[in-house]
């Protein structure tokens, strides 16, 4: 009897290493993102007019603010509740080294687990807006 006790949660344990190896195996995959070469060097085509930055503003309360923050903090509630590693928009040093291309690219297909794609929710010329109003929350 007592050897059941012993034996079946080993079992268990050397059940889960699978899974743990699986886990582990996805950090060297997220590490590896990159957003391709050409879709990095393209230059936000769309001027951004008071109308254009409105709706991307309306389009960041529902989609953006929960995790970025109404003001680009990164502070929004779902961000601070999961403990999410978020920029702070605010700061004029956080993007300065991210092109917009890079910006329209990562709104549109997301990246790794916790930035969600606009897809096609938005048109093009939304998300570039979006990559606009991101731009005009850092303090001069
Ligand atoms: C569920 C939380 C969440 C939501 C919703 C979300 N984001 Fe993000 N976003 C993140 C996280 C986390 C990162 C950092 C991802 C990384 O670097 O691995 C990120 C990264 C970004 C980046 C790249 C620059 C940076 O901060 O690293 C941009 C631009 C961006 N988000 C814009 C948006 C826009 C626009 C929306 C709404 C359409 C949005 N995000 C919605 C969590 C979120």
């Amino acid at each position: 009897m007592l050897k059941c006790v012993v034996i079946l949660p080993a079992f268990f344990l050397l059940g889960a290493v699978p899974f743990l190896m699986r886990g582990s195996s996805a950090t060297p995959q997220a590490a590896a993102f990159k957003v391709p070469p050409d879709a990095a060097s393209k230059v936000n085509p769309v001027k951004p007019t008071p109308e254009g930055l409105a709706h991307a503003k309306k389009m960041w309360g529902y989609d953006c603010a929960m995790c970025h923050g109404a003001n680009g903090d990164g502070k929004g509630d779902m961000a601070v509740e999961s403990k999410f590693t978020m920029k702070d928009y605010q700061d004029p040093a956080a993007l300065k080294d991210m092109t917009d291309g890079e910006l329209f690219y990562i709104i549109q297909k997301g990246k790794g687990d916790n930035m969600p794609p606009e897809g096609d929710r938005a048109k093009p010329d939304d998300i570039w807006n979006m990559v606009s109003l991101v731009r005009s929350f850092a303090k001069k």
